[in-house]
């Protein structure tokens, strides 16, 4: 395998049940796997088998899931977990090789403590910690943190820039050698190598420096998954890695093409940038095996729930007086509108399809692209956007678990090999030698111009 090949990269998204949203009923689910710290070790230790790029682990600052009450919201399979940090913390020392990503919020937490938990998990992990920057979306988790409403999604993206100036700055408190640790002189630090941030802003007045020093890949690598126009200019400047969801491959293209001259655009070079669309995986060894594992996950549905996530989608329409076998009613506010609800109504009056057959034909990826078949099958159209320009890897969604990723890391991974498609064996140590991304280089002013 040649190194300088262009690699597809992949990450496992690991919500503890998996991403149908039945998944934690599955006979063979663990719902009880998101404070089971055995069972996510054994989680990334078949991500790492699989030669995964990176596992990534999604996080609110709350409960964020959309109930309408306690009755709906106590079918649901994703309540409680570990903060993902400490869960990554502890899987660095079970694992080796595969990088270590997480959410963590800008809205709801402070620049020095984000660039000091993941500075000290790319210590501990050696180099292979991510950091998914996000602004947050929901009102549950504002109430959180003395609010009653999220600030304006404007704001939180101002926020966010400012945010990452001095996440970014802090983790250049310290060039990569100022430690002498120099028992003989009397040294532990070069005074010339430390540099005091010295923020000043509209939403921080941070000093610094950090008290960790600089991480082994310089700063852990940046991971954003917004889709609005905000969202993306934010990653044009500061990402390295995007997630995405998309369905076509023209959709997916328009995305990429984009949003690769934005990053040039901020003068970047758009090859450092990473775009991984989620793709919701069933595979079988046979299309009927898939098939029959996709039937047994969409028979688990529970219509509270079901009708609650249509509803959802469809701008909180309230459809329980309907029968979920009978036709979607007309919905004169949706005719003729725009967006995905308007996409979706739209399907359901062209097809015909009752209320219980729309639920169910959304309950699998949420929006993500759904892949179900046979490892070639899948093979096929992940290496179709792959070499088309619609993605540089994918942030694999698998549908319930454990199941659903050993079979990824069993079938589909090893047909990804044969085709050259992804790595054999990890070459380098760290995430973004995985990825393929630089260091970056150690830039802050001398802390002499800033002390006083
Ligand atoms: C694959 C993927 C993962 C995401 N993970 C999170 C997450 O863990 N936490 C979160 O609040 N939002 C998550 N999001 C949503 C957005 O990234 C996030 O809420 C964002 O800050 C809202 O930005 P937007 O308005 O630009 O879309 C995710 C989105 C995608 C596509």
């Amino acid at each position: 395998m040649s190194q300088n090949r262009r690699m597809m990269k992949l990450g496992a998204f690991l919500p503890a049940p998996g991403h149908h949203v039945a998944a934690w009923r599955h006979p063979n689910a663990r719902p009880d796997g998101g404070l089971d710290f055995d069972y996510y070790r054994s989680l990334a230790v078949a991500a790492e088998r699989g030669k995964f790029d990176m596992i990534f682990l999604s996080d609110g600052a709350g409960v964020r899931t959309k109930y309408k009450d306690a009755d709906e919201l106590s079918r649901q399979g994703r309540m409680v977990h570990f903060e993902p940090l400490t869960l990554l913390s502890a899987l660095a020392v079970h694992t080796r090789h595969i990088g270590l990503t997480a959410t963590a919020s800008t809205t709801y937490n402070a620049p020095f403590t984000v660039a000091r938990q993941f500075a000290s998990l790319d210590h501990l992990s050696a180099g292979r910690s991510g950091w998914n920057v996000v602004t947050s979306a929901t009102d549950a988790e504002a109430r959180n943190f003395n609010l009653d409403k999220q600030p304006e999604h404007a704001a939180r993206y101002h926020r966010a820039r400012e945010f990452m100036e001095v996440v970014t700055g802090l983790w250049d408190s310290w060039e990569d050698d100022a430690f002498l640790y120099d028992k003989e002189s009397g040294r532990f630090f070069d005074p010339e190598k430390l540099h005091i941030l010295g923020h000043q802003g509209e939403h921080f007045s941070v000093r610094g420096p950090l008290n960790v020093a600089r991480p082994p890949q310089g700063h852990p690598v940046i991971v954003q998954a917004g889709s609005s126009k905000d969202g993306q200019d934010f990653a044009a400047r500061w990402a390295e890695v995007v997630f995405t969801v998309q369905q076509t491959l023209e959709q997916a293209q328009a995305h990429y093409r984009g949003l690769k001259e934005q990053v040039a655009a901020y003068g970047r070079n758009p090859d450092h940038v990473k775009i991984m669309p989620g793709a919701f995986i069933v595979v079988g060894r046979t299309q009927a095996e898939a098939e029959d594992k996709y039937a047994t996950l969409q028979a688990l549905v529970d219509p509270v729930v079901g009708l609650g996530m249509l509803s959802y989608q469809l701008g909180m329409v309230d459809l329980s007086g309907y029968p979920l076998d009978g036709p979607l009613p007309e919905l004169p506010a949706l005719e003729g509108s725009a967006g995905k609800q308007a996409v979706l109504y739209a399907q359901a009056r062209r097809q015909g399809l009752t209320i219980r057959e729309l639920y169910l034909a959304t309950a699998a990826g949420r929006g993500h692209r759904f892949l179900l078949g046979t490892p070639e099958v899948i093979a096929d159209q992940l290496e179709d956007w792959f070499l088309n320009e619609g993605a540089d890897g994918y942030n694999i969604m698998p549908d319930y678990l454990p199941d659903g990723l050993d079979a990824i890391v069993d079938l589909l991974v090893p047909e990804l090999q044969r085709r050259g498609l992804v790595r054999r064996e990890y070459e380098g140590r760290t995430l973004r030698d995985h990825l393929g991304l630089p260091r970056p280089d150690f830039s802050r002013t001398p802390a002499s111009a800033v002390t006083a």
